[in-house]
């Protein structure tokens, strides 16, 4: 017997499923951000064996090649099939070297609020990178997508994230206690918030 697409009297819908995307190319003065692909595992598994980003992402920690080939192949594809994890990777214009990721993550359930993410190869900080990548995805998230909202957070004392977050302007909001997993430890987070009227014109 077929599965009805429509629920049935009765039932509940359930919450909205985000739609299926195809990967979105941004275009910056100096950046291109494109989604992942296999050609750039190993210059993932190199950036992301920096502690900084093993301290305040989520990425694990031993950082192995097979870490970056989940992430280009299972992690980056099927967020961006299923419309809920839209992961880029961030590229220097000039010279087509990997200077980061950037992503937007789908609050569970709602397809108008998402949480922004980012890191920086750590031979390309200091640029003023991040602030731009970010700009141009925060923007692709609130006037293509039509979020309501957006997130930023930060485990507490993360004061580059929270530099970058203000510098595109995220509006800090406060701290919450035992938030963020990583690795299994929940640590208090920083949250701030961009909103659609927050945008420069
Ligand atoms: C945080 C991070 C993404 C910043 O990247 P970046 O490319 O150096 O950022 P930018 O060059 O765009 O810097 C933007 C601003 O933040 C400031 N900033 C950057 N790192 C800083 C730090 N550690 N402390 C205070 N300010 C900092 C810069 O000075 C700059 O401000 P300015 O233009 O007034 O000088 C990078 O350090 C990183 O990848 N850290 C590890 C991973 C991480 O923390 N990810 C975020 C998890 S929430």
């Amino acid at each position: 017997m077929e599965e009805s697409p429509e629920p049935r009297t009765g039932e509940q819908a359930g919450p909205p499923a985000a739609p299926v995307r195809e990967p979105v190319v941004l275009t910056t003065e100096r950046l291109v951000l494109r989604a992942p692909r296999e050609s750039d595992i190993d210059a993932i598994d190199a950036a992301c064996q920096d502690p900084e980003i093993q301290r305040w992402t989520v990425v694990p920690s031993p950082y192995r090649r097979s870490d970056a080939e989940y992430f280009v192949t299972d992690l980056a594809r099927n967020g961006w099939r299923t419309g809920e994890n839209l992961v880029w990777c961030v590229f220097e214009r000039e010279s087509g070297a990997l200077v980061g990721t950037q992503g937007l993550a789908l609050r569970a359930g709602r397809t108008d609020t998402a949480e922004i993410g980012w890191w920086a190869a750590k031979e390309f900080r200091g640029r003023g990178y991040t602030v731009e990548a970010a700009t141009a995805v925060a923007r692709y998230g609130l006037a293509e997508l039509g979020l309501r909202r957006l997130e930023w957070l930060a485990y507490v004392g993360n004061d580059g994230s929270r530099a970058v977050a203000s510098k595109v302007g995220f509006r800090f909001e406060g701290t919450l206690r035992a938030y963020a997993e990583q690795r299994g430890r929940f640590h208090d987070a920083w949250i701030a918030s961009l909103l659609p009227g927050d945008l420069a014109d």
